[in-house]
C-alpha cells in the first residue's frame, strides 16, 4: 500500500540508550556467527568505520559466500538501470524479456462484465465483475495439465486489490457532485479478491471472460468465521441485508460467526492443499463515526479501536457517511471482524470464504507456510505498522499431502506465537495463549485484558486482540514487518529459513524512548523504540530484510536464531549520517551501487530459490529516493546476497505481488497506484500507464483505453523461451 507518514525525522539517537557494539559481540558464540555469512572479524570491524550495530550488520553481511549459490536456476539476465525522475512511465525489464499487459482495474473477469471504457463511467454492478482497483499479492494456481502434471498454459490466477484511489475511481473524484451510496458501493466492489482464468497460446495470455471460475469477492461477500474468536461477544455485530438500495439492520445481531466481506487485502499465501489466503491490512481506515467521535473511549472497544489505529474520520474513505455497517456509532463491533486471515478455495466457485482467527488479528501483510520433516505446518506473518510484531501459527494436527479434505480445518486449532529478536542473533517464539506469563509476571489469563470466564473465552480475546497479547509477552517491536518468504528446501538446503521484508520506521531512534505498553493502551504506531540488534538503524528510512532459522529445523520450534540479510540504502546519498545509520545500505551488487533499493515491500522465493524483492515508497522518484527513482523489482541470491535490479515501475507506482506459472516461463507482476496522487479533474496528470505503453493486452486484441491510469498485472516471457530470471 502506498505508504504512510514518509520518513522524515532524522532526529538524533541517543547514544546512552545503546548497547556498544562489543557488547553485542561478546554475546555471539561461534555457531550462532556462523549463520551470519562472512562473519566479522576485528579487522573487518574496524574497516567498518565505527563500534556501531549497522556497522557491525553491514559488515558482516557484505561479503558474500563464494560459489555457494545452490539455486536451481541462476541469475543470468541484465539488470536495468534506476528509472529516475520525472520518469519513463513504463515497465522496463531486461533486455531478452517481453512485459505485456494480462488485466488492469475494470476489465471484465466474469461472464456478463463490460470492457473498460476509460472514462469509469462503470456502475457497482459492473465492477463486481470486473478487475478490483489496486493490485497486490497473487498466485498462480495451475490445471492439471493432460499427462496429469500441473499446466503452465492454463491456471487460476488469483489475486488481491487491496485499496481504491477514489479521485481515480469515479468520473468526478470523491466529492466531485456528491458522495452516494453509489459510489461506496463501487468502492467496495473494488476492493478484495480476483479469481482470473488464465490461458496462454503461444506467448498470448488470455483472460477467461467466460469461465465458470471467474470471480469477485468483495467487502460485502459473505464469509464465515471460524476458530477460537469465532462467536465471541466481541465478533457479534448488526446483522444488515445489503443491497445497492442500502444496508439495513435486521434488528437482531449476529452470532458472531458470519461476517461480509473482506477489505485491503494486501498480500498474500497460499496453503499446500490449493487454496488461497488473502490477509486484511489496513482495515482500520475504513471505518468512521457519523458523531465525530469513537464511541467507548477507555473502554474495552476504545481501547482496542486505539491499539488498531480505529479513528472517527477513518483514512479517508466515506463509507461509513453511507453504509451504517461500517459507522461505528451504529455497529461498534464491526471492525473486530476485520484483521484476519480468510481462506478462499479457488477451485470451488461456491464455496464460502472463511476467516481464520487462530492466525490472529493484526494487519496481516503477507502470510507464508512450510511444512517441516515432521509434516508439521507453521504459517509466518507480520504486522505492518511502526513497532508492531512478527507471528508464526503452527496448527496442532500435521499436514497430510493425500488428501485435501483432511487439511480443511487445519487453520482453526494450534498456537500462535509472537518473535522475540534477542541481541544475540538468537530469538524466541512467545506463546499467545492463556498460560502464558506477561512481562509484568502475569498470566494473560489473569491480565484484564484478556478476562474471560474460562480459557476458551481467554484464547478468544487474544486472538481478538493478538496486537495487545504481544505487547504484553515482550515481543520484539520492529520496522513495520511486510512480507514473509521461506527459502525452497532444495538442493540440499534444508533449513527451515524465513525471510521477512523491514520497510522503514520513521520513529525508530526518535525521543523520548517509549514502549507499546504492555496493558495495551499505546495508539497504533505511536511508540519509539530506541534501535536494537535486529532494527539497527534510527529513522530506518530505507528498510531492510531480516531473517531466521527455526532450531531443529522445525516449524513448532520455540527458539530460532537470525540475522540481517540486508539493509537497503543508497550508496549515493547525501543525506548526513547517523550513529546507527548511514543510509548507504549494505547491498551486494556489482557494480557497487548498481541495485540499490528502498523501502522493501514484497518478497518472494521463487521454487528455485531465487528471492525476489519489490519496493514500495518510490513515489515519483524525487527527494530521498531521487537516486533509486521509480519503484522496482529485484532478484537475489540468498546464498550469496547478490542483487540485481529486474524491473521498474511506471510513475508513482508500487511493484507488489509476484508469482510464476510452474514451467518458470510466465511471470505475473503487479504494477499498484501508478499516477498516484492524480486529481479527479486530470486523473492522468502524472502517468499514463498502461495505455501510455500499450495499444493492446497481452491477448493481443483487447484494446487499452485511455482516460486515467490504472493499476495492473503484467506477464513477462523471456523471448527465449527460457525460465525468468536467467
Ligand atoms: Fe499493503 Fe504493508 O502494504
Ligand atoms: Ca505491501
Ligand atoms: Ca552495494
Amino acid at each position: 500500500m502506498k505508504g504512510i507518514d514518509h520518513p522524515r525525522n532524522d532526529v538524533s539517537l541517543n547514544a546512552s540508550d545503546n548497547e556498544s557494539i562489543l557488547d553485542v559481540i561478546g554475546r555471539i558464540d561461534t555457531s550462532r556467527r556462523r549463520f551470519i555469512q562472512g562473519a566479522a572479524g576485528s579487522t573487518a570491524l574496524a574497516a567498518a568505520g565505527g563500534l556501531t550495530l549497522s556497522g557491525f550488520m553491514g559488515t558482516v553481511q557484505a561479503a558474500p559466500i563464494k560459489g555457494a549459490s545452490g539455486l536451481s536456476a541462476p541469475i543470468g539476465f541484465k539488470p536495468v538501470p534506476p528509472d529516475l525522475f520525472p520518469g519513463t512511465d513504463r515497465v522496463t525489464v531486461p533486455a531478452g524479456y517481453t512485459a505485456q499487459l494480462f488485466v488492469a482495474w475494470g476489465d471484465p473477469i466474469m461472464p456478463g462484465g463490460v470492457p473498460f471504457s476509460g472514462t469509469a463511467s462503470e456502475t457497482a454492478a459492473q465492477q463486481r465483475l470486473a478487475y478490483g482497483h489496486h493490485t497486490d499479492g497473487m498466485n498462480f494456481f495451475p490445471f492439471a495439465g493432460r499427462d496429469g502434471k500441473p499446466a503452465s498454459d492454463r491456471g487460476l490466477l488469483v489475486a488481491n486489490t487491496e485499496y481504491t484511489h477514489e479521485n481515480i475511481l469515479f468520473p468526478d473524484g470523491q466529492v466531485g457532485s456528491g458522495y452516494t451510496l453509489a459510489k461506496t458501493r463501487k468502492s467496495q466492489a473494488a476492493h478484495g479478491v480476483n479469481v482470473i482464468e488464465a490461458r496462454r497460446v503461444g506467448t498470448n495470455w488470455t483472460v477467461q471472460r467466460s469461465s465458470p471460475y471467474g470471480r469477485r469477492i468483495d467487502a460485502n461477500t459473505p464469509m464465515l468465521v471460524s476458530g477460537p474468536a469465532a462467536g465471541h461477544a466481541l465478533m457479534q455485530v448488526k446483522d444488515y441485508v445489503i443491497t445497492d438500495a442500502g444496508s439495513v439492520p435486521t434488528g437482531s445481531l449476529t452470532d458472531g460467526r458470519k461476517a461480509y466481506g473482506t477489505v485491503n487485502n494486501c498480500a498474500h499465501g497460499i496453503t499446500p492443499w490449493g487454496t488461497y489466503l488473502t490477509c486484511e491490512e489496513n482495515f482500520n481506515g475504513y471505518f468512521g463515526a457519523t458523531s465525530g467521535s469513537l464511541p467507548g473511549v477507555g473502554t474495552e472497544a476504545g481501547k482496542l479501536y486505539n491499539r488498531y489505529g480505529v479513528s472517527a474520520g477513518g483514512s479517508g474513505y466515506r463509507w461509513h457517511t453511507t453504509d451504517p455497517r461500517w459507522n461505528l456509532d451504529e455497529n461498534p463491533n464491526e471492525p473486530n471482524l476485520f484483521g484476519w486471515i480468510v481462506e478462499i478455495d479457488p477451485f470451488d466457485p461456491r464455496s464460502t470464504p472463511i476467516k481464520r482467527t487462530a492466525l490472529g488479528r493484526i494487519k496481516h501483510e503477507s502470510v507464508q507456510y512450510v511444512v517441516d520433516d515432521e509434516s508439521r505446518i507453521g504459517f509466518y506473518t507480520g504486522d505492518d505498522e511502526r513497532n508492531d510484531y512478527i507471528y508464526k501459527f503452527v496448527a496442532a494436527g500435521r499436514y497430510d499431502p493425500k488428501s485435501k479434505a483432511a487439511n480443511r480445518n487445519l487453520l482453526d486449532e494450534g498456537v500462535l506465537y509472537v518473535a522475540r529478536f534477542d541481541d544475540d542473533l538468537t530469538g524466541r517464539w512467545l506463546a499467545l495463549t492463556p498460560d502464558s506469563i506477561g512481562v509484568d509476571g502475569v498470566a494473560l489469563r489473569d491480565n484484564p485484558n484478556f478476562a474471560g470466564a474460562d480459557d476458551a473465552e481467554v484464547q478468544a480475546k487474544i486472538l481478538i486482540k493478538t496486537r495487545m497479547a504481544a505487547d504484553a509477552v515482550g515481543a520484539t517491536m520492529m520496522d513495520r514487518p511486510e512480507w514473509t518468504g521461506a527459502r525452497p528446501r532444495i538442493n540440499g538446503f534444508k533449513e527451515v529459513e524465513i525471510y521477512c521484508t523491514l520497510t522503514n520506521n520513521n520513529r525508530r531512534g526518535t525521543t523520548p524512548p517509549s514502549s507499546n505498553n504492555p496493558d495495551g493502551s499505546t495508539t497504533a504506531g505511536a511508540a519509539r523504540p530506541a534501535a536494537d540488534a535486529a532494527n539497527p538503524r534510527a529513522n530506518n528510512l530505507y528498510g531492510g530484510i531480516i531473517r531466521w532459522r527455526e532450531d531443529g529445523r522445525s516449524v513448532a520450534a520455540t527458539s530460532f536464531t537470525w540475522d540481517l540479510f540486508v539493509q537497503s540504502g543508497d550508496t549515493r546519498t547525501t543525506r548526513a549520517p547517523l550513529p546507527t545509520n548511514d543510509f548507504k545500505g549494505n547491498i551486494v551488487d556489482d557494480p557497487d551501487g548498481s541495485a540499490d533499493y528502498g523501502a522493501p515491500d514484497g518478497l518472494w522465493f521463487d521454487p528455485f530459490g531465487r528471492l525476489w524483492i519489490q519496493t514500495d515508497q518510490g513515489g515519483n522518484g524525487t527527494g530521498d529516493f531521487a537516486n533509486l527513482g521509480m519503484d522496482a523489482m529485484l532478484c537475489a541470491d540468498p546464498a550469496t546476497g547478490l542483487t540485481r535490479r529486474f524491473l521498474t515501475g511506471p510513475t508513482g507506482c508500487e511493484v507488489t505481488g509476484v508469482t510464476l506459472t510452474p514451467d518458470g516461463k510466465s511471470m505475473f507482476v503487479g504494477l499498484q497506484h501508478p499516477g498516484d496522487g492524480a486529481t479527479a479533474a486530470n486523473p492522468e496528470a502524472t502517468s499514463r500507464w498502461p495505455h501510455g505503453q500499450w495499444a493492446v493486452a497481452s491477448d493481443g486484441v483487447t484494446p487499452l483505453r485511455p482516460g486515467r491510469p490504472r493499476s495492473g498485472v503484467v506477464v513477462i516471457t523471456k523471448d527465449d523461451g527460457g525460465i525468468i530470471g536467467t
